[in-house]
């Protein structure tokens, strides 16, 4: 039997880079996915791959920041598969500057979807698993949580926020058999990071131990274990994936 054999997973930010490997590895490892993105065509991709490993995929258009939205699409979620088991909170953006000329809508925009989006999906989909009694939450978080980083000082703040929020949720629901944990994943190779100069990379590379950027599967590999009931006495946890980046 695999890991995950008859469970639903719900992966925001679904389409592309991480958000579509995890859906992969869970489809891989038995789930079938509910994949959220800001639009169900930029879906098609994953739907495939979840498809091809023999797991059902249904698409649902939801901006994660809008929260009529997101009980809109939770609420389909569970008429549709008839549960929730697990929820990745992966769909996140960058709008970098430095803090002088940061605009305060960059600022809101970027703790608008990563934070509160995070926070939205949480608190929609927890209903349901506090009568199940059962659930894992995944949220994706980043190492700049952790560390803080020059010129993102907005994605920083928000990071370090689903960090706080993966923390206390955990200790408010874990009586009700839901475990929520965090991933802070380094440089990985996605659309996000391709927008980066040849100069930072260089620099990036030096920082990295393992000598190497990460793949979205090298994120997806450690989601699918804090999915998984081979994590049943983890939660409150955050793992950072970075190739040796940060260690704490
Ligand atoms: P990406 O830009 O390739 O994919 C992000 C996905 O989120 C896209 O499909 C996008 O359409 C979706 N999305 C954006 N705003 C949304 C919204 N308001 N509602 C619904 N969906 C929305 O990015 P990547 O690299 O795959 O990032 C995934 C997560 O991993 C993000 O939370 C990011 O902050 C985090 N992360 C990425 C790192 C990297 O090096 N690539 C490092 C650390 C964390």
């Amino acid at each position: 039997m695999a890991a995950l054999d008859g469970k639903i997973a719900l992966v925001t930010g679904a389409a592309r880079g991480i958000g579509q490997a995890i859906a992969d590895q869970l489809a891989a490892a038995g789930s079938d996915v509910a994949l959220c993105d800001l639009q169900t065509e930029w879906l098609a991709e994953t739907a495939a791959l979840v498809t091809a490993a023999g797991r059902r995929a249904l698409c649902y258009a939801v901006d994660v920041s809008n929260a009529e939205a997101v009980q809109s699409a939770v609420n389909a979620v569970e008429k549709d598969f008839g549960r929730i088991d697990i929820l990745v909170n992966n769909a996140g953006v960058t709008k970098d500057n430095f803090l002088v000329r940061m605009t305060e809508q960059d600022w809101d925009q970027v703790l608008d979807i990563n934070l509160k989006g995070t926070f939205l999906f949480t608190k929609a989909v927890c209903r349901s698993m506090m009568k199940q009694r059962s659930g894992a939450i995944v949220n994706v978080a980043s190492i700049i949580g952790l560390i803080g980083n020059a010129g993102q000082c907005n994605y920083a703040a928000s990071k370090a926020g689903v960090i706080a929020l993966t923390k206390s949720t955990a200790k408010e629901l874990a009586s009700r058999g839901i475990r929520v944990n965090a991933v802070a994943p380094g440089f990985i190779k996605t659309k996000m990071t391709d927008k980066l100069s040849e100069d930072i990379r260089k620099k990036m590379l030096e920082a990295i131990p393992l000598g190497r950027f990460g793949e979205p599967a090298d994120v997806a590999q450690v989601v699918l274990f804090l999915a998984s009931d081979a994590a049943a006495y983890v939660t409150g946890q955050v793992v950072t994936v970075c190739g040796g980046m940060v260690t704490a």
